[in-house]
């Protein structure tokens, strides 16, 4: 695993793109909430549609709403065909390898879930250790759990500081790669600056 994260703990103040353009795009920003501009940041629970994802589900109310996958008729196709598109999309915007990989769910834990249920089954194994962190909701503890004590595996909660960020000298040497390794590959190094330049060097 050393050899695969290269450079961490290095800050960075640049935004990461123009955030009058996002929030442009986004039609619910212009309202007002106690006279305020309304700021939403409770997307983990559920997150603001910008206007072309509004669009595109109007749309598909009026011109194509059907099965995905299991229907013979015209709409049945029509719908088939968006969502498959949509899959490719998002697999090339991923980099993963095949739209194949991609899995359409209804939530995260949903999501988590399936992943523990079936990748966390096949692959745990005993005196395995799961490392996740004090910041974690209910919905990325629950199964994990319940996947370490099927299989006899240790589950390792990482601190957070003051500043809510993880000390990393804290952790094992282990732990500590295994975390800026799971970091980096789900692409959440904003929430957390003192990995937020994780680089992958092979
Ligand atoms: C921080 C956080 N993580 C995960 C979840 C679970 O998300 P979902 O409802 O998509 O399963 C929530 C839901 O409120 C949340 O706030």
């Amino acid at each position: 695993m050393s050899a695969v994260i290269a450079a961490v703990e290095e800050r960075t103040d640049a935004p990461a793109y123009d955030l009058d353009a996002v929030r442009a795009e986004f039609p619910i920003l212009r309202e007002t909430v106690h006279g305020r501009p309304l700021v939403y940041l409770d997307n983990a629970a559920t997150t603001q549609k910008p206007e072309r994802v509004i669009a595109a589900v109007a749309d598909c109310y009026r011109h194509g709403y059907a099965n995905v996958a299991r229907g013979v008729h015209a709409l049945a196709e029509r719908a088939t065909l968006a969502y498959e598109e949509a899959r490719g999309k998002v697999a090339r915007f991923l980099g993963a390898e095949s739209s194949e990989e991609i899995v359409f769910v209804r939530g995260t834990t949903e999501a988590i879930n399936l992943v523990a249920g079936s990748w966390g089954r096949s692959n745990v194994k005993a005196g395995d250790e799961i490392l996740i962190t004090e910041l974690e909701h209910h919905a990325n503890i629950l199964p994990w759990q319940r996947l370490c004590e099927e299989r006899g595996a240790r589950l390792v909660v990482a601190p957070i500081d003051e500043r809510g960020e993880v000390p990393l000298d804290t952790l094992s040497e282990s732990a500590r790669e295994n975390y800026l390794y799971a970091r980096a590959v789900v692409g959440v190094e904003y929430a957390y600056p003192s990995i937020s330049q994780a680089r992958f060097a092979a």
